[in-house]
């Protein structure tokens, strides 16, 4: 498959639960965010393609995450330690948090009272929450975790393989495996402790802090410095052959690969240095300390995800795949979304870096690929909806948001020119690095940066349904 990213047919079945928005407002409604009184923490950041992502009243600075799991058994033992800030004065705040069973939780050492209501954890602390107050949540859990079914039909979350487990999040999953607040607004640094039987890798995010074995287990401890969303966050465990090495602008590199796609990835992942470097040539520097490759063999997954600093990859990734993956650590990874409506930020961009590549390494231009797409016809699902308003969260991961999302980009290079273009993109590396962007900003940046009036090409492409007139 060219895209192994992208799961077939999510159009198809996407066009079925066309009417998820209304429901949506409904649930907003119904699930009745921080009102009055003002001291109850939302069960939503208000996001409408997941209402219950992510949660009002507090940040999280940082994820402690000690986690076991035992692959024959598939049981996993964790206790994640929070620690937060309140935005307002809380008498109760969510998490999210789904499956796994709780066996004690904590807020700053004082037993919290907590029910669970879907993926809502709602946590009532002994004491209120001042405004401003920084505080720790401690939550103990184990069970057998499995993924989430997204409304695409994709799974993500905590996969079990036969030889571990795939652990991908995007856009819902972070919450099968550790109580988070689930959205990319809120990004935070991260801590892993994970054990697993000896002869086992656990991989993380960032570096590798150390690995000790001890009575037949062996302990993997990672850090991710710079903040990270929830979705990005991954412990995949597995049989994995590993290599680590320095790149020469001293990126800690950690591979880990399933020994049965070993040969199809070894002439993939070496070329990683390289790919990291002409990415920073273009985009600026490469945001983060660490980076490597996760190669699983995960069939019931069927996608990769960019996972931060380590993408993780269901079977042997071609270069394209990697590449797009790598893109992803400026776009999507370090500028985040703040909504998941925006998603072509990251995909239309990852998408457009692979067209890029191509045309810089003696493949078919840039031109010839937007041509070859816009010689679709007006009926070809390409067109469906345009790539700033997929309408749902069954359509995050369909043609208009990827392709359509990198035709604009192209359209946009045309338009200014390569100069201005390529300043646009390190602009919006720069400005929003480990931070958040919109479509919005984006539009305003690139016409600051080009001094060209770009409404009229931004509506058209970003914003308009049908396939937009030629450019
Ligand atoms: N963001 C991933 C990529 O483009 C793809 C992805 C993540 C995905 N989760 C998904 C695709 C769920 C389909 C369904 O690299
Ligand atoms: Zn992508």
């Amino acid at each position: 498959m060219n895209h192994p990213r992208r799961r077939p047919a999510v159009l198809g079945r996407g066009a079925v639960v066309a009417t998820v928005p209304v429901a949506v407002a409904a649930l907003l409604t119904a699930a009745g965010p921080a009102t009055a009184a003002g001291t109850v923490g939302a069960s939503g950041v208000g996001d409408p393609y997941f209402p219950f992502a992510g949660n009002g009243g507090y940040h999280v600075d940082h994820y402690g995450l000690t986690l076991g799991y035992d692959p024959a058994s598939r049981h996993l033992t964790g206790t994640a330690v929070l620690v937060a800030r309140a935005t307002q004065k809380l008498t109760r705040f969510d998490l999210d948090f789904k499956g796994l069973k709780i066996t004690g939780l904590t807020v700053d050492r004082d037993k919290a009272a907590y029910k669970r209501s879907g993926q809502e954890l709602v946590v009532t602390p002994s004491r209120a929450l001042r405004k401003g107050q920084t505080f720790r949540i401690t939550v103990r859990y184990n069970g057998k975790p499995g993924p989430v079914t997204d409304p695409d039909g994709s799974l993500d979350g905590w996969v079990p393989t036969d030889d571990g487990a795939f652990v991908a999040g995007e856009p819902q999953g972070a919450m099968t495996w550790f109580p988070a607040n689930n959205h990319p607004l809120d990004k935070a640094s991260y801590d892993f402790t994970i054990t697993v039987p000896k002869g086992r890798t656990a991989v993380a995010n960032g570096v590798l802090l150390g690995q000790s074995t001890k009575n037949g287990r062996t302990t993997f401890r990672w850090r991710q410095k710079e903040p990270m969303a929830a979705y990005l966050a991954t412990a995949t465990v597995g049989k994995f052959k590993v290599k680590q090495y320095t790149t020469r602008g001293g990126v800690k590199v950690y591979d880990a690969v399933d020994p049965r796609e070993a040969s199809a990835a070894a002439p993939v992942l070496k070329k990683l240095p390289s790919v990291l470097d002409w990415e920073s040539k273009l985009f600026g520097p490469y945001p983060y300390r660490a980076a490597g490759s996760i190669v699983d063999r995960a069939p019931s997954v069927g996608y990769a995800l960019e996972t931060q600093t380590r993408p993780v990859y269901s079977s042997a990734p071609d270069l394209s795949t990697l590449v797009h993956e790598s893109a992803h650590q400026w776009f999507g990874n370090s500028v985040s979304l703040t909504s998941w409506k925006d998603i072509w930020l990251n995909e239309g961009f990852a998408t457009y870096t692979e067209w890029l590549y191509d045309e810089q390494h003696g493949g078919e231009s840039a031109q010839k690929t937007f041509d070859s797409l816009y010689a679709r016809p007006a009926s070809d699902s390409l067109w469906e909806f345009p790539p700033a308003d997929p309408g749902s969260g069954a359509h995050i991961f369909s043609d208009p948001v990827y392709a359509r999302g990198a035709m604009t980009l192209h359209v946009l290079r045309t338009a200014v020119g390569d100069r201005d273009f390529f300043r646009i993109l390190r602009a919006w590396a720069k400005q929003h690095r480990y931070g958040h962007g919109t479509t919005a900003q984006f539009e305003r940046l690139a016409e600051q940066e080009s001094g060209v009036r770009l409404d009229k090409l931004f509506k058209t492409w970003l914003h308009t349904k049908g396939k937009p007139g030629h450019p």
